[in-house]
């Protein structure tokens, strides 16, 4: 077997150099999901991936149209009593912006020391490709005793809309025994990390209606309420001076890590420090009774993500804005149900946004939490590989960011999945510069040839 896997890992050396001119390509592929502008390289992005599975020998390759963007799909079925692994991904991206701040374009991916920039170089377009140079390394002179399935999507910055229905009406295509998603990553270069729990998400907009029109701020300051005044003082009092969330009834159903985790977490070293050095903030936020990695992990947290009102372009102009408006989205840990929590912001706004404005609020998505009950299938196969490859055993970690198709294909197709990628905590994802560590990519198509040369 170690012969053997020399010999594949020899093979993806001499095919590294043409298999990165073709990652390239794909990374220039701008397929934003959030913008109906890119729906012609969303497609493109799609049949890029297609015929580069039907490439490398996977059979039934198909570009499945949904509502909205395409899944891609591909099998290579070599023998139905052998265990099947279905290999997740996403080709959509997020947007670029803001533009300015990066320092190559985001569609022309470049080489600055160990890293490549590109927007979807770490999240996930690298991942996707690791996956896709591993198994090219292998079938290319050899066949494997185990059923490969990929089945990448479109539409996982935008919440995943169409996956459910797709996994629903495809169960027998789908069917199998061990899902890969490589869509999270590994704590620093040398920490190969496995993650057991991600965070769910619900995602709102909240819009304040003051005056029928802009108005001038020194006829009207002081008659009329503004608008962006009430909807600030609002976000402020959803959290307490402790850094926890004031709605009623936020944290009832919250899930508490017990003792063990919390030894367990505390070993990692993702302390103050650690969040410190990857943010370069000057202070670390957040619920001072938790710890770091207890607060990205396993605590849920209200956040602000976009904020508008009045006037913001240069220079002074007075006014009371008409309109304010908010993006807010909650992180939420197992066992919050997103819609309990739509139902105590809703609550919360009605109890506290004066009656001199008028608010909507819309609930834009919502995803419970992950958490893998027990050991996913194959991971202890995937443990040794990533352990014989960094010659270190890996992490095992909670992560703050969510992934909510690792729930909808535990409860459609019944199986956890090994959550694992080969990013790193500043490849600056969904951020200007994003990068991606090519030596820690390359390992990681090393991990993955181990892997799928580990069953017998
Ligand atoms: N790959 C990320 C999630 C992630 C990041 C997991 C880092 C682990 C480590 C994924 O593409 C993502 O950003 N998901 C969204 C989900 C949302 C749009 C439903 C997120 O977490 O914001
Ligand atoms: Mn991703």
């Amino acid at each position: 077997m170690t012969n053997q896997i020399e010999k594949h890992l020899q093979d993806y050396q001499t095919h590294a150099h043409d298999l990165f001119e073709e990652f390239l390509e794909f990374l220039r592929i701008p397929s934003v999901s959030t913008d109906e502008a890119h729906q012609a390289d969303i497609l493109r992005a799609a049949n890029f991936l297609a015929s580069k599975l039907a490439v490398i020998g996977l059979e039934k390759v198909e570009v499945f149209p949904t509502a909205r963007h395409p899944i891609v799909y591909g099998e290579k079925i070599v023998d139905l009593k052998q265990p099947t692994i279905l290999i997740y991904g996403h080709y959509d991206v997020q947007p670029p912006d803001p533009i300015d701040s990066w320092e190559s374009p985001p569609f022309k991916p470049e080489v600055r020391g160990d890293y490549l920039y590109a927007r979807g170089a770490s999240d996930m377009k690298g991942q996707i490709w690791a996956a896709i140079s591993a198994l090219q390394s292998i079938y290319h002179t050899a066949e494997i005793p185990i059923n490969i399935k990929f089945l990448i999507e479109g539409e996982e910055e935008i919440g995943s809309p169409s996956l459910e229905g797709f996994l629903d009406s495809h169960r027998n295509m789908l069917a199998c025994d061990i899902v890969l998603n490589p869509d999270a990553g590994m704590l620093a270069p040398d920490k190969p990390t496995i993650i057991y729990a991600l965070r769910g998400l619900a995602y709102f907009e909240l819009r304040v209606y003051g005056p029928k029109a802009d108005l001038h701020s020194g006829v009207f300051g002081g008659v009329v309420a503004n608008p962006a005044n009430v909807l600030s003082k609002v976000i402020a009092k959803m959290h307490d001076d402790q850094g926890k969330v004031t709605l009623p009834g936020f944290y009832d159903q919250v899930r508490e890590i017990t003792e063990k985790e919390h030894a367990d977490l505390s070993k990692i070293g993702m302390d103050d420090n650690f969040f410190k050095a990857v943010t370069g903030v000057p202070a670390l936020g957040g619920d001072t009774e938790f710890s770091p990695i207890e607060r990205v992990g396993a605590r849920p947290t209200l956040d602000v993500n976009g904020l508008y009102a009045g006037f913001i372009d240069k220079g002074a102009k007075t006014v009371i804005p008409a309109y304010a408006m908010a993006k807010v989205s909650t992180r939420l840990v197992p066992d919050q149900d997103p819609e309990k929590i739509h139902e105590c912001l809703r609550a919360f706004l009605q109890e506290n946004v004066p009656d001199t404005v008028r608010w909507e609020l819309d609930y834009l998505s919502g995803a419970p939490a992950y958490i893998a009950e027990g050991q996913a299938p194959g991971i202890s196969l995937f443990i040794d590989a990533l352990q014989q490859t960094w010659g270190v055993k890996p992490l095992r970690k909670r992560e703050g960011g969510s992934i909510p198709v690792a729930t909808s294909m535990k409860n459609a197709l019944g199986v956890d999945s090994i959550i694992t990628g080969f990013g790193l905590p500043d490849d600056q994802i969904h951020s200007p510069n994003e990068r991606l560590h090519l030596p820690t990519h390359r390992k990681g198509v090393e991990a993955l040839i181990r892997f799928f040369l580990s069953f017998e």
